[in-house]
């Protein structure tokens, strides 16, 4: 299957869960992209086992990068040793998928569990999105006459449904998360914000709920295997335009309301 992905792209945490799989897919699509740098917190680790061996496969592709989204020294050396490496230091298309949850009721949930979530779900993609900003730019800017695309130059939030303050009553029972739910709720903000602030640059912002996926964080319950959620991701990243900047989609391109 075609990706429809092109150019040089960045997804944090991909060693595990869907942003492995998201750097699998466009590896191994037909036409894959020119560059993938694929951010990885610990890739000495045991966690990175998975990506290494992907990234051995593909060689000339893969370009495994150490970054922890929470850690800001950890974003702007990575930003640094990604610049060194881009063609033309033009990056297209930067997913941002690292996230973290907790056990979240009210109970469980302190300061620090609501902090350690933000941190990394919400300040993570904003402190990315800064340090990365100018490679988007000159993407934007050598495809300057395109219409806002995945391909020209486009930042992908992962969100979630459980972000939605108008879905909330649906679903609040069945997954009773306050430390994620409220550090996603602020990455759609974020998302609104990004996409106001960078349209003027032509550079695309929208985020994504990937599904209820099987991964370590969505469990053995899910129904989607996370090979099927990013098929679908990948569709709907190709078909993005200006009418899909600041809002939050689903896998499978429908509108979920803030
Ligand atoms: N699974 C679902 O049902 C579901 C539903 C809605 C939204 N999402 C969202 O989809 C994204 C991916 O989730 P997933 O299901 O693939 O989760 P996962 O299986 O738990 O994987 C999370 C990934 O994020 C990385 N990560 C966590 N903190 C990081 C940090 N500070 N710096 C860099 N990487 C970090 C992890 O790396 P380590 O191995 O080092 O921990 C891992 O690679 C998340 O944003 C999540 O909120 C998932």
């Amino acid at each position: 299957m075609a990706s429809g992905m092109c150019g040089s792209i960045l997804v944090t945490g991909s060693n595990r869960g869907i942003g492995l799989e998201l750097v699998r897919q466009m590896a191994e699509s037909p036409s894959p992209p020119s560059q993938i740098f694929a951010g990885c917190r610990n890739p000495d680790g045991p966690n990175a086992k998975d990506l290494k061996e992907l990234a051995q496969r593909h060689q000339k592709l893969i370009t495994i990068v150490c970054l922890d989204t929470s850690s800001e020294s950890s974003v702007r050396e990575a930003a640094k040793q990604v610049g060194s490496r881009l063609n033309n230091g033009a990056l297209n298309l930067l997913i941002n998928n690292a996230g973290i949850n907790v056990p979240g009721t009210l109970s469980e949930s302190g300061q620090k569990e609501m902090v350690d979530v933000f941190v990394t779900n919400t300040v993570g993609p904003m402190l990315v999105s800064k340090e990365f900003l100018p490679y988007l730019k000159k993407a934007a800017a050598q495809l300057g006459s395109q219409e806002m695309s995945c391909r020209k130059s486009a930042v992908i939030n992962i969100s979630t449904l459980l972000s939605s303050i108008e879905k909330c009553h649906t679903n609040f029972a069945f997954a009773p998360m306050y430390p994620y739910r409220v550090s996603k709720a602020a990455v759609n903000m974020l998302t609104r914000c990004l996409a106001e602030d960078l349209k003027s640059d032509g550079i695309l912002v929208t985020a994504i709920h990937p599904g209820w996926v099987q991964t370590d964080m969505g469990g053995s319950q899910a129904p989607l295997p996370a090979e099927d959620s990013v098929k679908g991701m990948l569709k709907v990243f190709a078909n993005l335009t200006e009418k899909d900047a600041g809002n939050l989609l689903d896998w499978e391109g429908n509108p979920i309301p803030w």
